[in-house]
């Protein structure tokens, strides 16, 4: 509040400007920057922004609140880069403060930077992201000293769920990979890395009760692809790490059609009339299944690889998979599989085709058809989570034609516009919005990261920025000026033109 009243009367004394879209322009003040925009992505709900600059000396005195168990070693990770140095002594003060504010919630905070710069939230998670808007603030390397900006932000995301998929299960990423994916999401405030562990081409999590899951299923992939799993204890690690991030992992089994690795695994979950039970590395979708008609065997496996699921990952949210499949008793398989999942105490995911069976309403539906009728479901209480292909399929080009992607949702392919023109309130009931990358045709890190920024920005700021805040012009200057950051993140992205790169 103390910095809060100072930047107040600095205002006074030399007038600030505010980006927030409903302050009026003060016209009678020239020197006021009201339209200037921070290089800030995801943009902040409010900036007021003052005349000046604070300078960072290379040596600084932190204080950290009790309780900021993350955003405290993210703070000092950043000014280990830049080559700032901790000193009690020191000219700079750096604050992370515990407050409560219930505008903030459980992931807002306020950044402060007058006299000193300030950090305050409810929490750990909002100190966090409040130091990843200060990183964004900063330059990508170290300098002699650092000029910022005078500016009062608060800030709180518009979704709890800003997500996005990798399909490990095509084509395998190695636990590094998903280190940095988590590191690079993190820095721009996603939240959600949904894994989906499994399907034809292969079963990629160990499964202590039935080894030959990732024996037979681990080895296999996509023509071209990865193959590889990960191990219980490589998972544990994972989870640790995203949860030091803030990043919830979130997996998907998916069930029961997609699971070719699994029938060839342990051929006794096929029909006794399935002749074909080898791995598989095509790319067809749709021709394998439970066997339905067998519930005294597939229902006790299924059990026992959620059980285990749910051991190793700690998210309030199991996604059952659900799609491309057709059976007479698929309503009743969902129905089964995600009361499994509530009896493990935990909720499930469904793709959008699970809304046809009699789930409890907490359970969420993955939209992914941009024409799919979700409306019967929304009726009956479920909530989405927005991933409509036209928008947010990034196995689809950065441009019309672009080599090694898919069209068949779009054949214009996702360009930047594109992807950040998504009404997230045209849906209905969101908890929010993940992008999906399915790797049929993605089989490198460096394809990976092509395909996956700078769209990547784009679901940042649909998931944290207010609707109102969504300016495509504004997010690509924002965007362009932020490639040194992706550079020092080591991302090898699309070379955007629309971001002049
Ligand atoms: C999907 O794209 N089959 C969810």
């Amino acid at each position: 509040m103390r910095f809060l009243l100072a930047f107040a009367i600095a205002c006074t004394l030399i007038g600030c400007g505010s980006t927030s879209p409903d302050t009026s322009t003060n016209s009678a003040n020239p020197e006021a920057h009201q339209t200037e925009q921070l290089a800030l992505v995801p943009y902040p709900s409010t900036v007021e922004i003052a005349k000046g600059k604070f300078t960072l000396a290379n040596r600084v005195h932190l204080e950290a609140a009790n309780g900021s168990e993350t955003a405290k070693p993210a703070l000092q990770a950043l000014l280990t880069q830049l080559d700032i140095t901790l000193s009690d002594t020191a000219p700079s003060q750096i604050e992370l403060i515990m407050v409560e504010e219930p505008e903030l919630g459980e992931e807002g905070y306020r950044l402060l930077i007058d006299t000193q710069i300030s950090i305050s939230a409810n929490t750990d998670a909002g100190l966090f992201y409040g130091v990843q808007t200060l990183r964004q603030l900063l330059p990508a390397s170290a300098q002699a000293e650092y000029a910022l900006p005078l500016v009062a932000i608060t800030d709180a995301p518009a979704f709890a769920w800003r997500g996005n998929m990798l399909d490990v299960a095509r084509s395998f990423f190695p636990p590094e990979y998903i280190k940095s994916h988590i590191d690079r999401m993190a820095r721009f405030k996603l939240n959600r890395l949904h894994l989906h562990l499994s399907d034809d081409q292969g079963w990629r999590v160990e499964i202590n009760k039935y080894p030959k899951l990732t024996e037979i299923g681990g080895p296999s992939a996509v023509e071209g692809g990865r193959s590889g799993f990960y191990t219980q204890e490589e998972v544990r690690e994972l989870v640790a790490y995203a949860q030091a991030r803030h990043v919830t992992l979130v997996p998907e089994i998916d069930l029961p059609g997609h699971t070719q690795a699994a029938l060839a695994s342990y051929n006794e979950l096929a029909c006794d009339d399935v002749t074909n039970l080898s791995t598989y590395s095509g790319l067809e979708v749709g021709f394998s299944k439970l066997c339905l008609t067998n519930p005294e065997v597939i229902y006790p496996w299924v059990e026992d690889v959620l059980s285990e699921i749910i051991e190793l990952f700690p998210s309030e949210y199991i996604h059952i998979g659900g799609d491309e499949i057709k059976d007479p008793l698929y309503a009743e398989f969902i129905a089964r599989a995600t009361q499994i999942v509530d009896d493990l105490g935990r909720t499930a995911i469904v793709w959008e085709e699970g809304s046809v069976a009699d789930n409890d309403p907490d359970v969420l539906l993955q939209l992914w058809n941009d024409e799919y009728d979700i409306q019967p479901a929304l009726e009956r209480g479920h909530q989405l989570i927005l991933s409509p292909c036209s928008y947010t399929y990034f196995d689809h080009g950065n441009y019309a034609g672009q080599p090694q992607t898919y069209d068949w949702c779009r054949k214009e392919g996702v360009p930047l516009e594109r992807a950040y023109s998504l009404d997230t309130s045209a849906f209905g009931a969101a908890v929010g919005v993940e992008s999906a990358l399915w790797t049929e045709l993605v089989h490198t890190d460096a394809a990976a990261d092509n395909r996956l920024w700078p769209r990547l920005a784009v679901t940042a700021e649909l998931g944290w920025s207010q609707a109102s805040q969504r300016d495509y012009q504004q997010f690509t200057d924002r965007l362009t000026q932020l490639r040194p950051q992706l550079d020092a993140l080591g991302i090898q992205y699309y070379l955007a033109p629309e971001l002049g790169w």
